[in-house]
């Protein structure tokens, strides 16, 4: 992006054209919803209010830290606690797009509730291009919906306004940085949480898990990049697999879980490396999870598959 402020001054304008009157953001608290949410802030002021989904299916500590972040922004907001709703919309669902369908829908359903609410029938979403193009836009076979572009139902009586449509992540963290964001180059999360990081059925035991093993990748990877022994991966996260295996504990067998270890580096998520790393980090992150989730999770793999032909998440 050439010139961020004028990004700002031209997508206000087509805001102000696209809303005339009030609308509702859906935020999660991602660099991309922030970013739309911040463009829309500007161009309505209090016709504009962000909604938060507590989906039941975020990291460990993110619903703390996203309303911190959205109070110190200035945005309005709600906070929705949503996640016995989506845990009944998933429950029995092994197969990824059933999952994303599921989810998106859960979504519209609530937006649209709360448009009500609000008075509007406009819902701003951050979409950006890749989400698009990967879910079959742009003439291209579906490689996975991403949940805020498929999920929208036909039926559907939200008119979706969506800002950064053509910008990259590159870009959109140019603009973020622009609008003062706080850590704009944080790694990406997908709208689906930790449900597609939940290989098999989503049951609220088995999210416990994955959130652990993700916190648990996090603070062991951003500890080595603090520690200048590896570079800072692009997204680095644990997927709890959808087989079972058998491992030992004291003197008991134990037929546990299994978790893989994903940490890739990329550009703009289009294609990815799997990360070369240091193998005193892998260790500590395979001894924290299986010793954090004792006789829960007992096998820990690493992901060495690059992008393509794998993705970046597994679902
Ligand atoms: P994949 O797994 O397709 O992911 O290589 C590319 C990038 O997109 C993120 N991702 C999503 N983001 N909604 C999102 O907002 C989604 O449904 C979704 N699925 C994947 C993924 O984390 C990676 O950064």
């Amino acid at each position: 992006m050439n010139d961020p402020a004028a990004f700002v001054t031209e997508a206000v304008r087509r805001i102000q054209e696209q809303v005339p009157g009030k609308t509702i953001i859906a935020a999660s608290g991602g660099i991309d919803s922030t970013t739309a949410a911040l463009l829309v802030e500007r161009a309505l002021g209090e016709r504009a209010r962000a909604i938060f989904v507590d989906t039941g299916l975020l990291r460990a500590g993110e619903v703390e830290l996203v309303r911190e972040f959205f109070r110190t922004s200035g945005l309005r907001f709600d906070v929705v606690p949503a996640a016995d709703q989506f845990f009944r919309a998933l429950d029995g669902v092994t197969e990824p797009e059933e999952k994303r369908r599921r989810i998106g829908e859960t979504f519209i359903r609530l937006f649209e509730s709360e448009a009500d609410r609000f008075g509007t029938d406009r819902l701003v979403q951050g979409t950006i291009a890749p989400d698009w193009i990967e879910s079959g836009g742009a003439l291209r076979d579906t490689i996975k919906t991403h949940h805020n572009v498929g999920g929208v139902p036909k039926d559907s009586r939200l008119v979706l306004v969506e800002p950064l449509r053509d910008l990259y992540k590159d870009e959109v963290r140019q603009l973020a940085h622009h609008l003062g964001i706080p850590s704009p180059d944080r790694q990406p999360f997908p709208g689906p949480g930790l449900a597609v990081r939940v290989n098999g059925v989503v049951t609220p035991e088995r999210v416990r898990r994955a959130r652990v093993a993700n916190a648990i990748v996090e603070q062991e990877v951003e500890r080595a990049v603090a520690a200048k022994t590896m570079a800072r991966p692009w997204q680095y996260f644990a997927v709890l697999l959808p087989t079972r295996t058998v491992g030992v504990t004291g003197d008991n067998r134990v037929y546990g879980e299994a978790v893989s270890v994903r940490i890739v580096e990329s550009i703009d998520a289009m294609t990815a490396t799997a990360m070369e790393v240091p193998r005193a980090v892998l260790k500590a992150i395979s001894e924290r999870i299986t010793r954090e989730l004792s006789g829960e999770v007992v096998r820990v793999l690493y992901d060495v598959t690059d992008k393509p032909p794998a993705t970046i998440e597994w679902e």
